[in-house]
């Protein structure tokens, strides 16, 4: 697979990330996608009981990561988390080596996280906030299209659009995100102009990953249509459907307001759906390929497979 300035920037084989999962991406998972040549990357309350502290459980999981490879690994921080400030910190006091911001503003952290020596990535959905990023100080950018598990940008700009008007109007380099499950979106958003690719709902349906079997089975069983975005008043979110997010369109259709979606999401929806494994009531967060995959393979192996599978493409485009 081409190495691509990704790979130096972040001193990993491949230009492949696993996308950072609130509840769910844990040391071992991590571990597994960092030693296969890719970057795994850690959540603050992956592995956390339910009223666990995430400020404890992230240095355990940066530790644990620790133990487990000596590949580059990062630390994924939702700056819409309470404690995100607290987080970047212990992630700083740690050494972790690259951290992932998402969902808040760039100017928050970057040139402060920067200064530590760290690299830093920052998620965005638009060209706006490509700018933005850049203006404030991060080393790459993450540009994540509609079509991407759970939060997505309020303007829901598919990924094939977004990625070359990102890529023209800065000059970092870009990694795509949103609905890439395999090598042909690999060689696709390279063509684009990505200098890399981050995967998150393929790297739900592997071994390592903690998420309930029932959820990792409704993503494999999971069609075309069967995702869908809901609370757009509130923070569009792209999750599978299900009892939850049906009634929640429901409401929506009826008028419903920002205050009214957020009080029927209630409370750790989503650590209901992924850990508890309820189909029902639970939040089930899932790109818009699901219905392209078939097994749950060990994550070493979905690495392998993206590899190979990118080097026949590209065998049979020359
Ligand atoms: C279960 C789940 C939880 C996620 N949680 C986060 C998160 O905490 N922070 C974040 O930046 N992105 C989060 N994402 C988005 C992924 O990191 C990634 O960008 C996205 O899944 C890419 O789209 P795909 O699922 O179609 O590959 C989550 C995705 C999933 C599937």
């Amino acid at each position: 697979m081409k190495s691509t300035e990704i790979c130096r920037l972040l001193g990993i084989q491949y230009p492949i990330l696993q996308g950072g999962m609130l509840w769910i991406a844990t040391a071992e998972l991590a571990a597994a996608v960092s030693n296969a040549g890719a970057l795994g990357v850690i959540s603050p309350y992956a592995g956390m009981d339910n009223m666990g502290d995430p400020v404890k459980n992230l240095e355990d999981q940066i530790k644990k990561t620790r133990q487990m490879t000596s590949f580059p690994f990062a630390v994924n921080i939702p700056l819409d988390l309470k404690d995100s400030g607290i987080l970047i910190d212990l992630a700083i006091r740690q050494a972790v080596k690259i951290i992932i911001t998402a969902a808040g503003s760039p100017e928050m952290y970057s040139e402060f996280i920067k200064g530590m020596g760290i690299k830093v990535l920052h998620l965005v959905s638009s060209v706006r906030q490509a700018r933005l990023a850049e203006a404030s100080g991060v080393d790459i950018i993450i540009c994540e299209g509609v079509e991407a598990a759970a939060h997505n940008g309020f303007d829901e700009l598919p990924l094939f659009s977004l990625i070359p008007q990102i890529v023209d109007e800065v000059s970092l380099p870009v990694i795509a995100a949103g609905g890439i499950v395999d090598s042909r979106g690999i060689v696709a958003s390279l063509a684009l102009g990505a200098a890399g690719v981050q995967l998150g709902t393929r790297f739900v349906v592997v071994e390592e990953n903690i998420a309930h079997q029932n959820y990792k089975q409704a993503i494999l069983e999971a069609g075309d249509k069967d995702t869908a975005i809901t609370a757009r008043k509130l923070l569009p979110t792209r999750s599978l459907k299900s009892g939850f997010s049906k009634q929640l369109l429901e409401l929506e259709a009826h008028g419903a307001t920002a205050g009214e979606i957020r009080r029927f999401i209630g409370y750790r929806r989503a650590r209901k759906g992924q850990i508890d494994g309820d189909l029902e009531a639970g939040e089930l967060y899932c790109g818009a390929s699901a219905g392209l995959l078939k097994e749950i393979l060990p994550a070493g192996q979905v690495v392998k497979n993206l590899v190979s599978e990118y080097q026949i493409i590209i065998n049979e485009l020359l």
